[in-house]
């Protein structure tokens, strides 16, 4: 192949480099309004009184809205409608920093001046803070629902099999709170085109969702709401939910006008969604030659102030709690709670990395004390080829195994590096998961099927239009390799539409790493079928069969009678001239399974210095089993990223919270790896074993590249001096306190 498994410059690259690409803040319009909310210094009150009087009369003010000039409903949600777009008075605040009301002008000065003059009153409620109180039966209760999501699942006789192992570990984490934080904040405009069509031009992972929820607050028909999303300046998960979309959108709605909202670092770490918290317990069981017999676990997830996605995350906790192995006895029962806390939602792994850590440190304390060596305990519990998982969710239709993973990863990280300085000692950790990726064929929440076109214009250039998003990836320059590639056409010759709701066919959102296995298979589908209509014509005039002709150097001709070649362009502007169809469209659903899956393993060597109790990675490196990779360095970019965004959720990104509100509110107070902490060798390797169904047998990515990172991370820490992390971030003074808990406990 020409384009496919080939790394091919990125076809948005240039811009990104010039900085002419316009991200969500970067648009202006003539007349623009800025904006921005009043938001709630209380965690849990009711609002008694709200006065925006004094705002509105404020020189310089264009509009103020609260919750009683909504037209539509004034409710916003993934899962469940169960978020006010601005609280009413009466009404209810159950988080920090929730919005009673925005604010517009012409600049932001007389924004802020104006944001000070709102009065609002508040009855204080107790705030619940705890998810262990708030899981008590009869406790105070945010919503009808005291529970986001409960889950469980069961098989076979634990009870027996605990009774009967001859090894059994009890284990309990504390898994930490994490920030997406992108670099590009929640900004964009809403303005109204000349046809009166309310156009939202801001990021998402789901264009028509904007569509939608846009429509539903300013009770609008969904075809007077036009969404348009602009690359992403990362997204994560994150930027699924709303956020400042629908309070521009009530501005330019009341004012006629474009509306600018630029979310502050602050308001972005307050207000955006969170990878849920929460607490995990394990109780594990195997025979005295390393054979699993039995896992039980019991977990308990901090859903924050509403539902969002805590339903999809509970079960996917749940459903990756048992990893890649077999188990015969398995019973899984978790829940998440609402409380005053920020609200936890997608975040890269979507719940899978919280099963993975801790169930891949405490298979490290069973392997330990059987005394079998980490990988070789792995290897002899994997799953195998037509193995279903868990309760039935998923078939292990792979070729590859994750037997191979743990060995090509063990290979490409050699031996374990040597101690040379006295206080710093050598640990090595391994991973293995199972992370899932979309197929389209899930029976619920938009994410069945997925539409794409190809067009074909008169000089003889290609566009595909789909609903994808592109936020980082570099799924719009793979989705235009395809196209050349079928067509064999230079990459050029490929235009790429992406997120527009008036532009392109929905695809569903962009998540769950599904963009290339669900919009890549309908772009395949629809090149295919237009190529097949354009080789008909070509057959027609040459008077040859389809099966015959080529495209070639910008030709179409018939193999064989190549002096008869026509330039691409005239064909095509003929065909133009004629009316023929030159658009395909095609939508695909997935059939042949619930959900995709990959294996992969992650190993990590780290160093600890006992004195400080700081970690230095020194080898990070993953295998997954990806299918035929498309891109390979766009690849690289997700196994390289993903990785380094797992060190920073095990070792330095320490959210805090107290009383429902977030402390560190900064990239200067909340540390995210930096080049400095990445490890010289920060490994990707792909096992390209093609996935029957995939385009060119491609898999899923994205989100798989995070998944095993933290437990290998700090499954090499305990290894190297010894200890049994019960909680991360491994940051030096957590590092050194358990170090000092060693040291008693020795004496
Ligand atoms: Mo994702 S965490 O499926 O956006």
């Amino acid at each position: 192949m020409k384009y496919i498994g080939k790394t091919i410059a990125r076809n948005d690259a240039h811009g990104f480099a010039m900085g002419t690409t316009e991200f969500g803040a970067d648009r202006h319009l003539p007349g623009m309004l800025v904006a921005k909310a009043f938001r709630s210094t209380e965690v849990h009150a009711i609002v008694e009184s709200l006065d925006v009087s004094a705002a509105r009369s404020y020189p310089g003010v264009v509009c103020v809205v609260t919750a009683k000039d909504i037209p539509g409903v004034n409710l916003h949600g993934l899962h469940k409608l169960d978020q006010p777009i601005l609280v009413d008075v009466g009404s209810r605040v159950r988080m920090y920093g929730e919005p009673l009301a925005v604010v517009a002008a012409d600049d932001l000065e007389t924004v802020d001046a104006a944001l000070k003059l709102i009065k609002v009153t508040y009855r204080q409620l107790p705030i619940i803070d705890d998810p262990e109180e708030a899981a008590k039966e009869g406790a105070p209760q945010l919503h009808p629902e005291q529970f986001a999501k409960e889950y469980e699942y069961v098989f076979g006789d634990v009870d027996k099999a605990f009774a009967e192992a001859d090894v059994v570990v009890d284990y309990r984490i504390d898994i930490p709170r994490q920030e997406h934080a992108y670099m590009e904040t929640e900004a964009g405009i809403t303005y109204y085109d000349p046809d009166g069509i309310i156009t939202s031009f801001s990021p998402s992972q789901e264009p028509f969702n904007i569509r939608h929820q846009v429509a539903r607050t300013l009770g609008l028909p969904v075809g007077k709401v036009r969404a348009i999303v602009p690359p992403l300046g990362g997204s994560f998960g994150g930027k699924q939910s709303m956020t400042m979309h629908l309070h521009s959108a009530l501005i330019t709605f009341y004012t006629k006008r474009p509306v600018q909202i630029v979310w502050t670092r602050e308001e972005s770490f307050l207000m955006s969604v969170k990878r849920h918290p929460g607490r995990i317990d394990y109780k594990i069981a195997a025979t005295k030659d390393g054979k699993l017999t039995a896992i039980k676990v019991d977990f308990l997830l901090d859903a924050g102030a509403y539902t969002e996605h805590s339903p999809g995350v509970t079960m996917a906790v749940g459903q990756a709690a048992i990893g890649p192995y077999r188990v015969p006895n398995v019973d899984v029962r978790g829940k998440s709670v609402y409380t005053n806390n920020p609200i936890s939602g997608a975040f890269r792994g979507y719940g899978g990395p919280q099963a993975n850590v801790a169930i891949e440190r405490a298979l490290h304390n069973l392997a330990a004390k059987l005394g079998i060596d980490q990988a070789e305990f792995r290897r002899m519990n994997a799953l195998k080829q037509g193995d279903k998982v868990g309760n039935d969710w998923m078939i292990t239709d792979s070729n590859a195994t994750l037997v191979e993973t743990i060995d090509r990863i063990i290979d490409a990280a050699g031996d374990k590096p040597v101690q040379t300085d006295p206080v710093k000692k050598i640990g090595r950790g391994i991973a293995c998961g199972i992370p899932q990726f979309d197929v389209s064929a899930k029976p619920y929440n938009g994410l069945t099927g997925a539409g794409a076109e190809v067009e074909m214009f008169f000089d003889g250039t290609f566009q595909v239009r789909t609903g994808i998003v592109e936020m980082g990836t570099g799924i719009r320059t793979a989705l235009a390799q395809i196209v050349a590639e079928e067509m064999n056409v230079d990459m050029d010759k490929v235009d790429v539409v992406l997120s527009d709701t008036s532009l392109v066919p929905k695809a569903g959102p962009t998540v769950a790493s599904r963009a290339m296995y669900c919009a890549g298979n309908a772009v395949l589908e629809a090149v295919r079928t237009l190529r097949e209509r354009l080789f008909k014509r070509a057959g027609r005039l040459f008077g040859t069969p389809e099966y015959t002709i080529r495209i070639e150097d910008g030709f179409i001709f018939t193999i064989g009678r190549e002096d008869e070649k026509i330039p691409l362009n005239q064909f095509a502007a003929d065909a133009f001239v004629l009316g023929e169809n030159l658009v395909s469209f095609a939508w695909v659903v997935g059939t042949h399974a619930r959900l995709g899956h990959t294996y992969i393993t992650t190993l990590a060597d780290v160093e600890v210095d006992v004195e400080t109790g700081v970690v230095k990675v020194l080898f990070l490196g993953s295998c997954h089993d990806s299918g035929k990779v498309i891109n390979p360095l766009s690849v690289q970019g997700q196994l390289v990223g993903g990785a380094v965004m797992g060190q920073g959720w095990a070792l330095s990104e320490d959210m805090k919270s107290r009383r429902g509100r977030i402390l560190n509110r900064s990239l200067a107070e909340y540390f995210i790896p930096t080049s400095l902490d990445i490890a010289d060798r920060t490994v990707g390797i792909s096992i390209e074993d093609p996935y029957p169904t995939g385009p060119y047998g491609a898999k899923g990515v994205g989100e798989h590249s995070t998944y095993t990172v933290a437990p290998a991370i700090l499954n090499a820490i305990c290894d190297a001096v010894d200890i049994d992390l019960k909680s991360f971030p491994a940051t030096s003074e957590l590092v050194w306190m358990e170090l000092q808990k060693k040291r008693k406990n020795n004496k």
